[in-house]
Parts: structure tokens; C-alpha cells; sequence
């Protein structure tokens, strides 16, 4: 094959071949580092043509499964794709595909969630294994060899810095206009050899715009041209609107107060409808160039940059909506210069979370009365999705503020509970609770005040009265204890709940149990 507009590098000219003949490249067992973040820049046309290997593997009763690493969730042509071949062995460090949810549920694959930000650390100290091949979705290969970077950059440095072999896959769909949008820092090291990462502001450029490619190690580069996954957003509902509400009006406080700048400090935002309410929150209201330094860019940010809301996003991938995307290609000169996407490792830098004074903003599953978080295992036991990058910002942050709706199913699980089943965030790195109900601030609080708050502010008018029973017994009990519970209820609380729920929602009922 010839070069094309897009892969203009002589020197991997021969290397140019089809998906098919690429997979065939990857063996059995193999441990594979992909590109890939909240559903964008993942490679297109490599996992469905290794799915295809699998299964002419498996027709012939041969087992192929592949340890699958990534920067964060991918796409069903990703993740849903391998694990409907049963091809994925391990998987780390954070995914969201219902399939793949299953499996590691089931136990069919081993699952390791980790912080975001401490991934290529893993890699790089050796934690993890050999990596054996890194897939990675690029924009375009420059004359030089150097990679436009697509529209994620998550791990990829640290992917095709560890992995023995490389393939490129060039996406002809990414907008070339991407180019110059990345900031690529080389600076890292591992202990004891760190330097500070001298970002002081979110908008501070620190490397470069192409990613270095070592080209001896490609052994293949794949046309594609595919879109990106783009989910659309659910409409804002009530709930979310209220939170957002409660939200507003704890900045306005803090700015009156004088504990917040009235530019706020940089905001981080999960993704989801929550957090996408709350964007349009601030959107609608008084505040101006603002700054977020963020892992996700959501629709919600683009539309403040585009108000003039948001003066910068500091990021390491898009999570767009199909009108998002549409918004961001047509306007992308205007965006490039308001947008930076860094490698993962950077974007939810904790050192940099702290001397920026991020204000982390993520939905959880469960809080307890004493401000514990549970953001991972349903019933402390079945994951969800993982805990992404919200440790790295709470832990750190300058507020770290997680918010849900009071209630889960129908209304018949509340998500304010005595001890929460697992716990992901801890009491010391969560500063407020919101639901739809209000706003728990619990800085400054002992344990028992805390409590009081939570439950009266945060906890839904139908479980607010046991919620109180459950801590005046714990605390007439255990009189003088710190934190009071009655261990025995505290945990089967939650199985109670479960078979409720599922019977009042098999009978159409409400909880009132
Ligand atoms: N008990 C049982 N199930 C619960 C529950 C509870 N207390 N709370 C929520 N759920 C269920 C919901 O019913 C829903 O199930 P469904 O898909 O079968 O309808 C599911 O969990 C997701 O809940 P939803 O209300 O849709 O929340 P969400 O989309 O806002 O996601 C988290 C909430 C916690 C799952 C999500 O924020 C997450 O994965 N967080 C961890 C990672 C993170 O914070 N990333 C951002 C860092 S940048």
C-alpha cells in the first residue's frame, strides 16, 4: 500500500496493511495497551478484526483471550465486542460496558480499578507485567514519524513508550484540526528522580504538541475512518436540576464568604446527567471566565466555552453527545484554542489537583451518615464501572463535592445509609454530600455532626425517619463512641433494602418500608 494524505512517513511505508492482517499479528495471551478514553480515540477496525481471530480460534476449540488495558471506558466495538467473544482475560483500569460488567461479575475476567492518574506509574515500575503490543488510534503520522494524537490521549505515551510492539491505527475521521490541541509532557520519571510538573494554571503548556513514536517498534499501521462513539445525553430531569440548584447556591455562599474566588477555581466533572446540569447551572449564571481542569470534556463545556463561562478546559478526552460532536468539528479552531488534552497521567495529577485547588464535582452510588462513599460495588460487591478519576481529584481537591439523586430504583433504595457497603472515597476526602433534597457541607464537623446533617439535608422524607432511629440507637448504645453503629443492622441494611426494593418494584410499589 501507498502513503496517504494522512500517513506520510516513508519509513513505515511498508508497514501499511489491512485491520485483518494486523490482528493476525497479535497472538494468544497477549497483554495489550489500547488507546481509548470515555469513548474517544479508541482504535475502530483492529478489536473488531481481533474479535474475528478469536472466534476462527474458537471454531477451532483453541482459546484465545488477550489482557485488555486502556485509559479509561472504550465503545461496544471495543470492550462489548471482545467480551462477546469471551476474549478478554483481565482488564484494567476502568470500563463501563454492560457485557463486560457481567463477565466480571461472573468472574470471567479479572478486573483491576485503578486511580486514573497512577496507571502508567503501575506500568512503568514493572507492577503490572510485559506489555506486549500498544494499539493506538492517531489522527495522522507526520514525514518525521512524530503522531498527531486523536481526540483522547489517556495512556498512549506510556503505552508506546512500555509495549515490545506498536500499531497504529490512522483515523481519516478525526478532524486534522486536532493538531495542536495536545500537550505531550516527557518530563515524567519515577521516583527518585521526580521533578515538579510545573503546571500553575490549566492552561499552562508543558510539552508538546505530536507524540515521539519509536517507529523500530511498529509493526503495522491500519486506514480507518469511524466516528468516534457519542451517546446523547438524557434531558436534564428534576432531580439533576435540583442538585445543580444546591450547588449554585453553595458557590454563592463560599464566594460570599470569601472562600471562593468569583472566578471559582478550576472545576472537574464527572460525566453524566448530574454534572451535565450542573455545567448548564453555571452556564445560565453570573460567573465568567472560569476554568476547569478536568479529565472529560462534555457538552456541558463546550457550551460554556463557547458563552465565555469557561475560559480553558484542561482534559484528556471528549465525551460528546452527537450534537456535541457536531458543535466541536464545526467550530474546532475556536475550541483548539480554549481546549488542552494531556495524557492521563497528568490531567488527574494529584500533585496538580492540589496546587491548582480543584473543585472535584462526581456521582456516587451510596454515602454513609458519617460522609463515607461508595462509588464502585453495588451491594459492596458488584461493580459498576470503577472508581476513574474521581479519587485522584477528591483526595486532592480543594472541595470535593459528590452528588445523587436521594433514592436508586423507583425510589425504593435510599442512597444514604448507615455504613456504606464499600468504600471507595472516605470520609476524610469528601467534603460535601448533595442530593436532590440539599446539601450536606461537612467541613469542620466531628463524625456525629456530620451525621445529623446528612440526614436531615441529604436523605429522602421517606427514609429520613429510620436513618434517625438507626442513629439515636447507635448512639445511646455506644454513648461516648466517635462513630456509633450497630455493625449487625448497619450491613443488613443493605440486603433488606435489596429484597424490598426488588419487591416493591415487582409489585409497582413504593418503599416504604
Ligand atoms: N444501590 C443499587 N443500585 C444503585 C444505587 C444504589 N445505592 N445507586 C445507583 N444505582 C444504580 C442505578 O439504579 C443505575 O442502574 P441502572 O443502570 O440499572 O438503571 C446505576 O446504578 C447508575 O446509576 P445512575 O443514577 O444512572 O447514576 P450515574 O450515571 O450518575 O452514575 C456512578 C453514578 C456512581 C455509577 C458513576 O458516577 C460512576 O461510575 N462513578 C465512578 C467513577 C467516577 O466518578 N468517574 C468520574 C471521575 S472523572
Amino acid at each position: 500500500m501507498t502513503n496517504s494524505s494522512r500517513m506520510l512517513c516513508s519509513q513505515l511505508q511498508g508497514r501499511v496493511m489491512s485491520a485483518a492482517e494486523a490482528a493476525a499479528l497479535i497472538p494468544a495471551g497477549a497483554t495489550l495497551g489500547m488507546s481509548g478514553f470515555t469513548g474517544a480515540g479508541y482504535p475502530k477496525a483492529i478489536p473488531q478484526a481481533l474479535a474475528r481471530r478469536m472466534r476462527e480460534f474458537q471454531s477451532r476449540g483453541e482459546e484465545f483471550k488477550v489482557n485488555l488495558w486502556t485509559g479509561a471506558s472504550t465503545a461496544p466495538e471495543l470492550d462489548g465486542l471482545l467480551a462477546e467473544v469471551g476474549g478478554i482475560s483481565s482488564r484494567l483500569p476502568f470500563q463501563s460496558d454492560p457485557l463486560c460488567r457481567q463477565q466480571i461479575n461472573d468472574g470471567r475476567i479479572e478486573y483491576l480499578d485503578l486511580h486514573l492518574s497512577e496507571v502508567s506509574q503501575y506500568v512503568w515500575s514493572g507492577f503490572l507485567g510485559n506489555l506486549d503490543i500498544a494499539v493506538i488510534e492517531v489522527t495522522a503520522i507526520t514525514e518525521e514519524g512524530l503522531l498527531v494524537p486523536s481526540s483522547s490521549v489517556g495512556n498512549n505515551k506510556t503505552w508506546m513508550e512500555q509495549a515490545k510492539k506498536i500499531i497504529l491505527e490512522v483515523n481519516h475521521q478525526q478532524p486534522l484540526q486536532l493538531q495542536g490541541m495536545h500537550d505531550i509532557y516527557y518530563g515524567t520519571a519515577l521516583p527518585p528522580h521526580r521533578l515538579p510538573i510545573a503546571v500553575t494554571q490549566p492552561d499552562d503548556r508543558i510539552g508538546e504538541t505530536l507524540f515521539r513514536c519509536p517507529l523500530e517498534k511498529v509493526i503495522a499501521v491500519v486506514e480507518t475512518s469511524a466516528p468516534d462513539r457519542n451517546s446523547a445525553f438524557a434531558p436534564i430531569d428534576d432531580n439533576s436540576r435540583q442538585i445543580a440548584g444546591h450547588i449554585l447556591e453553595f458557590f454563592d455562599h463560599e464566594v460570599k464568604r470569601g472562600r471562593l474566588p468569583k472566578e471559582l477555581l478550576p472545576i472537574q466533572s464527572g460525566v453524566g446527567n448530574i454534572p451535565n446540569a450542573v455545567l448548564d447551572g453555571l452556564n445560565s449564571g453570573p460567573y465568567r471566565n472560569l476554568t476547569a481542569f478536568t479529565e472529560v470534556i462534555q457538552d456541558g463545556m463546550l457550551a460554556m466555552l463557547k458563552s465565555g463561562t469557561l475560559r480553558v478546559a484542561s482534559a484528556t478526552s471528549f465525551s460528546l453527545s452527537p450534537e456535541g460532536i457536531r458543535e466541536f468539528t464545526d467550530n474546532i479552531d475556536f475550541y483548539r484554542e480554549r481546549i488542552i488534552l494531556r495524557q492521563q497521567d497528568i490531567s488527574n495529577h494529584p500533585e496538580l489537583a492540589r496546587r491548582l485547588g480543584v473543585i472535584a464535582m462526581n456521582g456516587l452510588l451510596e454515602a454513609d451518615i458519617y460522609g463515607n462513599v461508595n462509588s464502585t460495588h453495588v451491594m459492596g460487591t458488584r461493580m459498576m464501572n470503577g472508581i476513574g478519576g474521581a479519587g485522584d481529584f477528591a483526595r486532592n481537591g480543594y472541595l470535593s463535592i459528590f452528588m445523587t439523586p436521594s433514592t436508586a430504583k423507583g425510589g425504593t433504595i435510599s442512597s444514604i445509609v448507615p455504613m456504606v457497603s464499600h468504600v471507595d472515597q472516605t470520609e476524610h476526602d469528601v467534603k460535601v454530600i448533595v442530593t436532590e433534597q440539599g446539601l450536606a457541607d461537612l467541613r469542620g464537623l466531628s463524625p456525629k455532626q456530620r451525621a445529623r446533617l446528612i440526614i436531615e439535608n441529604c436523605a429522602h422524607p421517606d427514609f429520613r425517619d429510620e436513618l434517625w432511629d438507626y442513629f439515636e440507637r447507635a448512639c445511646a448504645i455506644g454513648a461516648g463512641l466517635h462513630t456509633p453503629h450497630i455493625l449487625s443492622e448497619a450491613l443488613s441494611w443493605h440486603e433488606r433494602y435489596e429484597k424490598h426494593g426488588t419487591m416493591h418494584r415487582l409489585r409497582g410499589l413504593k418503599s416504604t418500608a
